[in-house]
């Protein structure tokens, strides 16, 4: 990854990506189609430490990691931060059931202080916001079976350009402050922090609240600048992996990726932060929350909500309050949850559980539904008959021969709590349920789209039925060319469905949602309905003759930062911010800029030969920047070409592609991790 969100002294900076539209979560048991539908990218590489560093403290404070609420995501400054909001949140900690699901901490972020510090040196409340200090606060919210925390900087003034004073120097002071208060939290931040250095910085306060004799969490917020998962886990509890999380898709996906691979150094006491939650705040779409609040669950992160609870829907309420969820992120075990493999977008995550199961997230950061799978071995769990697999959003439980799979849509996590359990029989086969290579349709055309009902589990699944049914009302027919039921499907075994689905003349390219549903019974009588968002893609074949990539349309991108650029480079933020195509110097008028990991999909129609392109490593980017470029033809391999670096010349790409439905370009971070992977396909052309 290039930048992160820094600031090193004060002056606000927030890095906003857009949210990308995502289809509901609705998964209905597993679901799925095969794997040869998969998008196929070479495996994302992490750092991997051979071993935590530094002895966590002995303090027994953050076993789990903290769950509670700060006021910074919603508020930030604003003065509707103060004493009435703090006592409302508490309140509703109690009254929504959050307090008895786990939440604690109630705290405060910057801007609860006066400009100045007293005649002695001391901290002042701000009047306006506190008019009874935090002690005020702080009784109110231990009134209420909670915990209080407070937020200062390791420098001379606190982050907010407003200037609040700063612990420098008065760390003393300032930590026997917090303890007459009553606090039992610290965020300490990093701002205006004089280049001193950050492990004497912290050390000093971490100190100075052992002297205060008072149990207080402490919270190191350097934004992961000097690597502290190396050296703070006998400093503090947690620790800041990243900058600043801001309210957008993008902004969340980078920051989980900055703290994946730092699932060994994460431990009870001492807890990677990849910052606070955004769920609820208005810039993701539930589904994209729910991912967010799976993924920080499995990372082991802390949860502290970031919405005002006091607007908050209840939905959001809902996602907050999963316990399921929350028994992930608490497990005693204290586990972070290991990337198990990521591919084109497809991400299995596994956190290895206390009771010897497993939280498995099935992740697709793609702007697509696609399949994702893996299985009970490849998580880590012993071999066994069967295995009990609970959707932890569904609540329901399912058994599985070890096959773990769904067609998860664009955005969407399916969690998964997974355990071998000779008990498994008690629940209903899990079932995977999606159409074989995705729908293609083009417009006023019939076309043939298979399916697959697969049985995952060990038991038979009893009158399956499975049925597609198109856009409501554009007039779009829909009908099953073959059987699309079944008495018996035993488990192991697939029912294979055929539709031609046709879009009427004229219809507009995009994505068009379908609703695939199967239902069935296990044995036992239980009843499983299952309803799998999948989309069909409406595309016109590309002219006949040489085309250039850069101009004709596709149907789905994913890319590392910032959007796919045509005919320019990648600018990583907003669309047509890149810069002329250049590699070795040579400037191309045409071709894609792309940013590692990439993938760029054209629809051939099976009407395509070739696709030819120069590719590297644009200039822009100095020295730096390895990648590596391939080329499918739908589930096939057809050229790549190993690693290049920003000293390679442009190198010539020529691929067969002859038969493809789908020709996606794909670019991976060249095995080094994701920094400045400024990817050029340079002059690229589609023969068709
Ligand atoms: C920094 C921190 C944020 C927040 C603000 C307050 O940016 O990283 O979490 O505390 O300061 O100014």
């Amino acid at each position: 990854m290039r930048r992160l969100p820094t600031r090193s002294t004060g002056g606000v900076r927030r890095r906003i990506v857009g949210a990308l539209a995502v289809t509901v979560l609705g998964l209905g048991g597993l679901a799925a189609v095969p794997a040869s539908a998969a998008a196929p990218t070479a495996a994302v590489a992490s750092t991997r430490p051979t071993s935590a560093a530094s002895p966590a403290l002995d303090d027994g404070l953050a076993l789990t990691p903290p769950m509670g609420f700060n006021n910074w995501n919603s508020t930030h400054c604003r003065a509707d931060f103060n004493e009435s909001m703090v006592k409302g949140i508490a309140d509703l900690f109690v009254a929504k059931g959050l307090k008895d699901a786990g939440y604690q901490y109630v705290n405060l972020d910057d801007c609860w202080a006066l400009p100045t510090r007293d005649a002695n040196g001391k901290l002042v409340p701000d009047p306006v916001r506190f008019p009874n200090g935090i002690k005020g606060v702080a009784d109110y919210v231990h009134s209420k079976g909670l915990k209080l925390g407070i937020y200062t900087s390791a420098g001379t003034k606190t982050c907010d350009s407003a200037g609040f004073p700063g612990g420098l120097g008065h760390e003393y002071s300032d930590a026997q402050q917090f303890a007459d208060w009553g606090v039992d939290y610290l965020k300490y931040d990093n701002c205006n922090n004089q280049g001193v250095d950050a492990v004497q910085r912290y050390t000093t306060m971490r100190d100075a609240l052992r002297a205060t004799g008072r149990p207080i969490v402490y919270s190191i917020c350097e934004w992961g600048q000097n690597k502290p998962w190396e050296w703070a886990a006998g400093i503090g509890q947690l620790w800041r992996t990243t900058g600043d999380i801001s309210d957008s898709w993008g902004s969340m996906l980078s920051l989980m990726k900055k703290n994946l691979p730092l699932a060994p150094y994460a431990g009870p006491g001492h807890w990677n932060d990849p910052d606070m939650l955004e769920v609820g705040n208005g810039g993701m779409t539930d589904a994209e929350y729910r991912t967010h609040f799976s993924m920080w669950s499995v990372m082991a992160s802390p949860l502290l909500i970031g919405t005002d609870l006091r607007k908050a829907s209840q939905e959001t309420y809902d996602i907050l309050s999963n316990r399921d969820v929350i028994a992930v992120d608490q497990d005693p075990l204290g586990k972070q949850g290991s990337v198990v493999s990521s591919a084109g977008g497809r991400w299995v995550v596994s956190k290895e559980m206390k009771d010897g199961s497993r939280a498995v997230a099935l992740f697709n950061e793609s702007g697509s539904a696609q399949r994702i799978a893996t299985t009970a071995k490849a998580v880590g769990l012993p071999s066994a008959d069967a295995y009990v697999a609970r959707d932890l959003w569904q609540h329901k439980n399912y058994n599985t021969a070890g096959t773990l799979a769904a067609t998860v849509p664009a955005h969407g996590t399916l969690l998964l709590r997974v355990a071998a359990d000779p008990k498994w029989a008690a629940y209903p086969p899990a079932a995977e349920v999606g159409l074989d290579g995705g729908a293609f349709v083009e417009p006023g055309v019939s076309t043939k789209v298979p399916g697959t009902f697969t049985n995952l589990g060990r038991n038979a699944a009893l009158d399956v039925s499975v049925s597609l049914s198109g856009p409501e009302g554009k007039g779009w027919i829909v009908q099953p060319t073959g059987p699309t039921r079944a008495s018996v499907v035993p488990g192991g075994t697939s029912l294979h469905t055929t539709w031609t689905v046709s879009a009427p003349a004229g219809t507009a390219t995009g994505s068009y949602d379908l609703a695939l549903r199967a239902t069935y019974r296990s044995p036992q009588g239980t009843k499983v309905t299952s309803t799998v968002p999948v989309t069909a893609s409406v595309a016109t074949a590309p002219p006949s003759g040489t085309s250039s990539l850069g101009d004709l349309p596709w149907l789905s991108t994913a890319n590392g930062y910032g959007p796919v650029e045509r005919n320019t480079s990648n600018g990583e933020d907003a669309a047509g911010d890149g810069h002329p195509i250049t590699i070795g110097a040579v400037v191309y008028a045409k071709g894609l800029g792309v940013h590692a990991p990439s993938s760029v999909d054209y629809y051939a129609a099976r009407s395509c030969e070739r696709v030819t392109a120069q590719v590297g490593v644009d200039d822009e980017k100095g020295t730096k920047g390895t990648v590596a470029f391939e080329v499918w033809a739908d589930d096939r391999l057809v050229a790549s070409t190993g690693t290049l670096t920003n000293s390679d010349a442009a190198k010539a790409v020529s691929a067969d592609v002859t038969g493809a439905q789908i020709v996606r370009l794909v670019v991976t971070d060249g095995g080094d991790g994701v920094d400045s992977d400024h990817a050029d396909w340079a002059d690229a052309q589609l023969t068709c």
